[in-house]
């Protein structure tokens, strides 16, 4: 697909990936919207943003207010969820409360504000969805339980409403990059990260997401980035 005039919403447009997608997109003459939990950290969307909102994922009101906004105000063509927190330690010392809101976040409200901007999609050409779940839903590891339990669920949900939404002509896609070298695992919603190999660099991790968009792909697997 060609992205030049198209509408995209990159939710975690703060975030270090976000920000490299808003860039990208940009120079490929999409009109980006970007998103960032606090109106702080909106100070870290790209300029080349040509509108910056609020969400928390955390928030099921917070997230209605932005698919309100939305459906009223802008016709989106595709949406990226570049949003996420990451959380360390062993189940058997994880609250429930720190499980609660990683799947709050990564998963519950990212499927809430996928399925309330469908209506906007549908009849859009090209019109897509992209979540970055990551390599842990294609495999688990130690001492990270929750984060990987709440992105398989993304995942798992994101395979299901691929193919309920295909009639409607919206593609779904799942991309599951590896470690990247952006610091999310220096700020976790708990616990402390393990020493981790060096990752990929946000740059290369980000032009793969556009790639995939622009070809047209679904599963982008760990071992394709
Ligand atoms: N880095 C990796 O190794 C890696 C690998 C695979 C998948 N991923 C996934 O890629 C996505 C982007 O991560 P990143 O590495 O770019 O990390 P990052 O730089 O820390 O970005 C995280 C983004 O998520 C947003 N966010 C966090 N909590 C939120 C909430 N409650 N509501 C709304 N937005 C929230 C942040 O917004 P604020 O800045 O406003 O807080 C920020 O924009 C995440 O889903 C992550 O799990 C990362």
């Amino acid at each position: 697909m060609d992205l030049n005039e198209k509408c995209i919403l990159v939710v975690g447009g703060s975030g270090v990936l976000g920000g490299e997608l808003v860039k990208i997109l940009s120079t490929k003459g999409a009109r980006v919207l970007a998103t960032a939990r606090t109106a702080e950290t909106a100070q870290h969307i790209p300029d080349q943003a040509q509108l910056k909102l609020l969400v928390d994922l955390g928030d099921s009101a917070s997230i209605r207010v932005l698919t309100d906004y939305l459906s009223a105000n802008e016709p989106i063509d595709g949406i990226i969820l570049a949003a996420g927190r990451v959380g360390f330690g062993v189940a058997a010392e994880t609250s429930e409360g720190d499980v609660s809101t990683l799947t709050q976040v990564n998963f519950l409200g990212q499927a809430q504000l996928l399925t309330a901007l469908t209506q906007s999609l549908k009849g859009r050409e090209d019109a897509f969805v992209a979540a970055i779940t990551g390599v842990v839903a294609e495999k688990s590891f130690p001492g990270m339980s929750a984060y990987s339990a709440s992105k398989s669920a993304l995942s798992a949900w994101l395979g299901s409403v691929a193919m309920e939404w295909r009639r409607d002509k919206i593609r779904v896609m799942d991309l599951r990059p590896g470690h990247t070298e952006t610091g999310l695992a220096t700020r976790p919603l708990f616990g402390n990260a393990p020493q981790m190999p060096t990752g990929m660099s946000p740059e290369h991790v980000a032009q793969a997401i556009v790639s995939a968009i622009e070809s047209g792909a679904t599963v982008v697997s760990s071992a394709e980035f």
